[in-house]
């Protein structure tokens, strides 16, 4: 099964309709996984090997406006600028967008906005496949509900599934060839004492996709086997974690399937390793605040940067030790 297929089962008789509106806007927040998707069962479809569950960054994330074009080509805009289309962050854009070219010669102009980092692990394209899909669904007016558009989000980019709620989210593995059960859906509980901060160290794009990256760890990390047990093993807990508001072990969790993450990374042949010195010296840092009391805990995905998880309590003293910390409203 392809994408195109997926995009035309969804939109059915609308394929091929002319857009009902000028231009669509939409934003989408970046998303961090507690428990990380780290591997596909399908390359195609985005379908993962295990279920995940994120957390969404507020304000943090991607505004993107798409319009018709009247040149033959598209173009897209990020903060203001216009990427070459032989970028990879253009390439990849124009590859969604060429599912939902329903006739010869229609072209867009994208112009997205992102408060983050783009491609240095900070789910930036998550956040920017989630805020187009549904910018394209008000352009076209599709009127798709969140489960088509988490689905058509995942062809973009897996994790992009999980970047349409704000709050925690989980993402169905699912295991249906079509990918139908692979959406993500909002979990319901709240946790407004929970805070999260981003320590940028460094926004140098990664050196390998995380794309790239899980396809070889998958193929040949012989650990790999392991990871589906852990998964299951770290979403139980963090279920219950966020249920009870145990911050310990949310904390706990979250930082060891990071953890297991990179781990698995590094075992790969040739061996991936995000982390850069500088991301070592602050786990080493974070681990020493922790002995002496401080209560705060790490996740890291595909790039050096790490996410800071803490309780709206410790703000200040968290703020005080990591200066360079940029407190993200939730
Ligand atoms: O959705 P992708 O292909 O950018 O992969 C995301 C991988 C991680 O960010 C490392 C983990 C996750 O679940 O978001």
């Amino acid at each position: 099964m392809k994408k195109i297929d997926i995009v035309k089962i969804f939109l059915a008789k609308q394929y091929g309709n002319s857009p009902q509106n000028k231009y669509g806007e939409a934003f989408a927040p970046a998303n961090i996984a507690l428990c990380k998707y780290w591997g596909k069962r399908d390359t195609e479809l985005n379908l993962p090997v295990t279920s995940s569950l994120s957390i969404s960054l507020g304000e943090k994330g991607v505004r993107t406006r798409i319009a018709l074009s009247d040149d033959n080509h598209d173009q897209i805009k990020l903060n203001g600028n216009i990427v070459a289309p032989d970028t990879e962050f253009a390439r990849r854009m124009i590859d969604f967008l060429n599912l939902f070219r329903n006739k010869a010669n229609l072209y867009f102009t994208v112009d997205t906005k992102s408060n983050i980092p783009i491609e240095a692990g900070l789910a930036s394209s998550a956040a920017g496949f989630a805020a187009l899909i549904q910018a394209l669904d008000k352009l076209f007016g599709w009127q798709l509900d969140k489960k088509q558009l988490s689905i058509l989000a995942r062809l973009g980019s897996g994790s992009a599934c999980r970047s349409l709620w704000q709050g925690f989210v989980k993402w169905h593995a699912g295991t249906a060839e079509d990918g139908m059960d692979s959406f993500a859906e909002s979990l319901p509980s709240a946790w407004p004492d929970l805070c999260m901060g981003i320590l940028t160290i460094s926004t140098t794009p990664k050196h390998i996709s995380s794309r790239e990256a899980m396809q070889r760890t998958v193929a040949t990390s012989r650990y790999y086997k392991l990871w589906p047990d852990q998964v299951e093993n770290d979403l139980r807990n963090l279920i219950t974690a966020i249920k009870t508001h145990n911050f310990t072990l949310l904390g706990e969790t979250a930082e060891a399937n990071a953890i297991a993450m990179h781990a698995l990374a590094l075992t790969s042949n040739p061996a991936i390793l995000y982390s850069i010195p500088k991301t070592i010296a602050m786990i080493e840092k974070i681990w020493r605040r922790r002995a002496s009391g401080l209560n705060i805990y790490f996740t890291q995905d595909a790039g050096p940067n790490l996410i800071l998880l803490f309780l709206q309590q410790d703000v200040d003293k968290i703020k005080h030790e990591f200066p360079e910390l940029e407190v993200v409203t939730l």
